[in-house]
Order: structure tokens, then C-alpha cells, then sequence
């Protein structure tokens, strides 16, 4: 419902419009002359204004162009009992968005234009709501997944976001860490304030202490003025400190005692600093190894990893393929400036068996060289790089083959496990015969198209 200001000297007219609007449940406030519409525009944002012409203190096109003034949105009626050429040229030129005369038919006039702002104000609100759920069920920012496993994390990532604490990303190389730190940092308080990425597995130890810490004139040969740190220039915000499973155990140790102690020293410094930092750590190495090994300190993992959050590797939500694999190609689509609007199922089906050890960034990478190569208006499979094209004719069982040859492994095997791989591997056979009509591989299959179904959504086909 819209929020409306009636604005008339003439008490009658006030109460009339009041009366009828609230039962049709709209806010209504009213102000008996010019001044006190002043007021009142300056104070809140009105949908609708409906202002008399004739006041004693104000002429109504002068408040109409006040509030075109402080809040251009607003739609403004004017309302005359004397209609004038004159009033209603000005009306016109100053953006009335309508000109209504007094009389019996007021309330009739002035109805629809209402209800059409009502409307409009119902169909934004949608507008907002709907992109909000599509965000919600989609991804974050710019982070693609509509699979349980991402989904969960997109609500981890809300609900951590806005605190201080901490935050170790795992996962396989290619997974989405950096992606995840950066949604994180954008939304969180600090999202205006700078975000920093070190990569700690790009330095030798002594360069990888000073880019972190900064350090004073003549701390060491070719220090020759004072630096500051990533630490300082992250101030306020958040150090994202990606491969921290490559850092020193020497770097681990001084590292701990800044997070300890919330300070910083610059190297050659006798002086320490405060510094608020917020730290997201990232590694695709596996913590608990390193720390078994010697490698990684276990105080140090403690104080980085108060939320922890580990990224599946792709293989382990294939559901999020296509929908990553089209966002992809609508990318690089556009950037190489070429037709292509698809994915032959053929293609798309490939895609989805493939384990992608290089998980998003190798798709990412495929899509960009098919979308390259592709000369026709689709993906095709022609299109694909021969390890994925591999991948498929050894992973599908072509239904030619019938010999008996049951082979159980040396050393056993989850039957659970090696029968879903089956059912799966014979639903994308079906569907690879049947073009990707669902009904026809269902019936190739001899089962229903409701179990079809079921299957499909379980093996996420
Ligand atoms: N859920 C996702 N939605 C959209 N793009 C994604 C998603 N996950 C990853 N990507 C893209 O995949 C690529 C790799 O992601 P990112 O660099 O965050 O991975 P990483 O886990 O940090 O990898 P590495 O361990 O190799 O540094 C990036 O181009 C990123 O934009
Ligand atoms: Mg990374």
C-alpha cells in the first residue's frame, strides 16, 4: 500500500481524501497548508502527494517543485476547484504527474492513479523479495551452486559474515576459496574497508615476513626507508592469507604471536602497533597431515581455524555442473563476443561424468577454450578436450557389452557404493541414447517415468 500526503487549507477536502484512502488501506498524513507539507516532505519519503493549488501561504506549484526537489520519486497530484490554462500549463511543466479538478468525481479521479502507484510500490517490493530468494537458492555474490552442499555454505557464509571470528577455508585447488574469502569480507561489516590477499606460498621466509609486517630504516641491507606491512594496510579489514599450509614453521611461529597478541612489529622496530585485522586463511593442503608431520603448528591451526569451512570438491556436487558450465559460457560468450546460447546435451552429459580434479577453474578453463573452438551456435562435444571425451567412453558402459564378468576387486569394494555408480552410469547411457528424451530412456531402461525421475533427481542427471 502506498504512503500518501494530502495536502489542502480546505478541512473538508483533507478529511475526505484521509477517510477514503485509509479504508483502502493506505497510511495517509495530512497537512493543512504549505509549510507544513514542507515539513513533512523533508522529514519522510511520500509515494504520493496530492496538493491543492490554492493555499493561502503557498501556491501549490511551488510545493510541487519543492518536492520534485527532495524527493523526485514521489508521484505529485495537484487538485484545483478554479481550473485555469494557467495553473494547469505550469502543473504540467513543473512534472505534475496529474492535474485533477474538484468536484463530485475527486475521489473517482484520483482512485486509479493511486492504485496504480500501489501496484507498482507491490510489484518493486516482488521485484526485491524475488531476487533476494533467487540469490538465496543460487549462490552468494558472484558464487554459483544450487547443490545441499553449497547452499550450506552460502548460509554458513551470511550467518559468520557480520562477526569477527576467523575463518580457515579448505579444499581441493580450484574450489572456490578465494571466492568464498572475498564473500565473506563483502558481507561484513568491514566490506567498505580494504581486503588484502598474501599469497604465503609465494615468498621466501625473510620477504614473507616484512611484506607481512613491514619494517623500519636500516633493518636490513636495502631497507633503506620505513615500510609498512600487509597487517597495517589491511587495517580495518580483512588479510586473506591463501596457501597458509606453505608458510615457514619459523613465519608459523611469529605469525601465532601476532594473532596471541593482536600487535605488530615491524622488522628493526622496538615499537609494536595495534592492529584490527580481520583473518581468513585458505589451504588446499590437509591441516591434519601437516600438523601429524611436523609441518603446520597445532596452535597455530587452533587460533585460525575458529569456523572452519571446507569447499567440496566438484565431483562431489555435480548437480552445481550445468548451471556453472552455462553461467561460464554466458561469460566468455560475451567477452569473445560470439553466438553461442547452449550446451548439446551430449556435451553437457560428458561434463557432468568427468571428476575434474581441477575442480571450478578447470571447468571454467574448459568452457573457455569450447566456447574458442565452437564454430556452430552450441557447445558440441567436438568442442571438449580429449581427457574429458576419455573420461566418458570409460566410465559409461555401452549396453553392447552383456558378458558376465563379475570381478570383485583384491581388495573388496562398498557393493552400496559400486551399485549407485551403476544405476548412474546406465541413467546417462539411457539418456546419451535417447538424445536426452527423458521418457525414451526411461522406457529403455523398462521402468516408469516417475522412477526415471526419481533416479535422475538422486544421481542429480
Ligand atoms: N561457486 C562458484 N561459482 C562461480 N565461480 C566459481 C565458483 N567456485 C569457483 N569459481 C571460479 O573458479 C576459479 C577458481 O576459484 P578460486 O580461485 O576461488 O579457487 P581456489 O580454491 O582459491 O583455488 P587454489 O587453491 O588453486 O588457489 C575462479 O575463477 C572462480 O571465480
Ligand atoms: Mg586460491
Amino acid at each position: 500500500m502506498a504512503h500518501m500526503l494530502i495536502v489542502d487549507d480546505e478541512r473538508s477536502i483533507c478529511e475526505l481524501l484521509e477517510i477514503s484512502f485509509r479504508k483502502e488501506g493506505h497510511k495517509v498524513e495530512v497537512a493543512s497548508s504549505g509549510e507544513a507539507a514542507k515539513r513533512l516532505l523533508a522529514s519522510r519519503i511520500f509515494d504520493i502527494v496530492v496538493s491543492d493549488i490554492c493555499m493561502p501561504d503557498m501556491d501549490g506549484v511551488e510545493l510541487l517543485r519543492y518536492s520534485k526537489e527532495v524527493s523526485p520519486a514521489s508521484i505529485f497530484i495537484l487538485i484545483t476547484g478554479v481550473p485555469t490554462i494557467d495553473t494547469a500549463v505550469s502543473a504540467v511543466n513543473f512534472g505534475a504527474d496529474r492535474y485533477v479538478i474538484k468536484g463530485d468525481r475527486l475521489l473517482d479521479e484520483l482512485r486509479p492513479a493511486v492504485q496504480q502507484v500501489a501496484e507498482r510500490l507491490a510489484l518493486k517490493k516482488e521485484a526485491g523479495y524475488l531476487r533476494r530468494e533467487l540469490r538465496r537458492l543460487t549462490g552468494l555474490d558472484h558464487m554459483i551452486g544450487t547443490s545441499p552442499k553449497m547452499r550450506a555454505i552460502f548460509e554458513l557464509i551470511q550467518n559468520i559474515a557480520p562477526q569477527p571470528s576467523r575463518v580457515l577455508i579448505t579444499g581441493e585447488s580450484g574450489t572456490g576459496k578465494e571466492l568464498v574469502a572475498r564473500a565473506i569480507h563483502e558481507n561484513s561489516a568491514r566490506a567498505k574497508s580494504p581486503f588484502i590477499t598474501i599469497n604465503c606460498g609465494a615468498f621466501p621466509e625473510t620477504l614473507l615476513e616484512s611484506e607481512l609486517f613491514g619494517y623500519v630504516k636500516g633493518a636490513f641491507t636495502g631497507a633503506n626507508e620505513n615500510r609498512n606491512g600487509l597487517f597495517h594496510a589491511a587495517h580495518g579489514g580483512t588479510l586473506f592469507m591463501d596457501e597458509i599450509g606453505n608458510m615457514s614453521v619459523t613465519m608459523q611461529v611469529k605469525l601465532y604471536r601476532v594473532l596471541q597478541e593482536g600487535k605488530v612489529r615491524a622488522i628493526g622496530s622496538t615499537e609494536e602497533s595495534d592492529v584490527d585485522v580481520r583473518i581468513i586463511a585458505a589451504t588446499n593442503k590437509d591441516l591434519a597431515k601437516e600438523i601429524a608431520e611436523g609441518r603446520f603448528r597445532e596452535d597455530l591451526y587452533y587460533r585460525l581455524s575458529v569456523i572452519p569451512i571446507h569447499l567440496p570438491p566438484l565431483r562431489e556436487r555435480r548437480e552445481d555442473i550445468p548451471l556453472l558450465a552455462r553461467e561460464f559460457l554466458g561469460r566468455f560468450a560475451k567477452s569473445m563476443t560470439k553466438k553461442i546460447d547452449g550446451i548439446e546435451p551430449e556435451a553437457m552429459r560428458r561434463l557432468e561424468v568427468y571428476d575434474w580434479p581441477g575442480n571450478v577453474r578447470e571447468l571454467e578453463n574448459t568452457i573457455e577454450r569450447a566456447v574458442a573452438l565452437e564454430s556452430g551456435n552450441r557447445i558440441s562435444v567436438d568442442a571438449l578436450p580429449e581427457r574429458i571425451q576419455k573420461h566418458f567412453q570409460e566410465s559409461v558402459p555401452h549396453a553392447n557389452h552383456n558378458g558376465n564378468h563379475t570381478c570383485l576387486p583384491q581388495e573388496g569394494l562398498s557393493l552400496e557404493e559400486h551399485i549407485q555408480g551403476l544405476e548412474r552410469s546406465y541413467l546417462l547411457a539411457a539418456l546419451e541414447r535417447s538424445g536426452g528424451v527423458r521418457t525414451q530412456a526411461a522406457t529403455l531402461l523398462k521402468m516408469s517415468y516417475r522412477s526415471f525421475r526419481h533416479y535422475a533427481k538422486k544421481y542429480g542427471v
